[in-house]
């Protein structure tokens, strides 16, 4: 069976990669199997530089097949700010949203997006980068307690529920990592055998 490395540390991401996965002849390791990698710094000005430059660092020093993604929240009224820097916007989860919350205060457009782009890196060059994206609206208050991050104030169109109040294999079925996910599920299936021949099974 061909191995792919999850360029992560995260064992719920990995849990969740894996269960996504699973219809595929992969064996899923994750950073925890590669011993001594040290992450580089996300310096890249976009959702895709930064997959890029996580999925290559994780390829080259583990000398396997691998993919990384990276994600963040856009909001249109404030220019698509937090984007890459969501993680980095405020201390914790519940200052990130305050500061949503405030930033938003006064302004009519509520309109925001998730994203999330996911590279595939292999011998040393990227092979494909996959984006998923949900739109929603960010609502007033926090309602809901699943999910992480700005779930709490997000609320998909179509939904009169936030990310935070759906369930959680409501929201992985619309997610934009979901709709990421997808995309590199067909690109594993089309690659699979060239993979396997240019690889072997290790
Ligand atoms: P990373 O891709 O793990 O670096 O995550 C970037 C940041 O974007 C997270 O720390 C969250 O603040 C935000 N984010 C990404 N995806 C989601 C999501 O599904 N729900 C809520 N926040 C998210």
């Amino acid at each position: 069976m061909s191995k792919i490395v999850a360029a992560t540390y995260n064992l719920h991401k990995l849990e969740e990669y894996r269960k996504l996965l699973a219809g595929q002849e992969l064996e899923i390791l994750s950073l925890n199997d590669c011993p001594g990698y040290e992450e580089p710094e996300e310096n890249g000005s976009s959702f895709e530089e930064n997959a890029n430059l996580k999925a290559l660092a994780a390829a080259n020093y583990c000398d396997l097949p691998a993919f990384a993604d990276d994600s963040g929240l856009e909001v249109e009224a404030l220019n698509n700010a937090p984007g890459i820097y969501s993680a980095r916007y405020a201390e914790n989860d519940p200052a990130r949203i305050d500061r949503i919350l405030k930033e938003l205060a006064g302004k009519e457009n509520r309109r925001a997006r998730f994203v999330c782009v996911i590279s595939v890196a292999f011998n040393g060059e990227i092979v494909g980068s996959f984006r998923g994206e949900i739109y929603g609206t960010i609502i007033e208050k926090p309602r809901g307690i699943n999910g992480f991050g700005y779930d709490p104030v997000f609320m998909p169109d179509g939904f009169d529920k936030t990310f935070a109040e759906l369930a959680p294999a409501e929201k992985n079925k619309i997610s934009h990592r979901a709709k990421a996910v997808e995309k590199v599920i067909e690109f594993v299936e089309d690659e699979m055998s060239i993979l396997d021949n240019e690889l072997g099974t290790f």
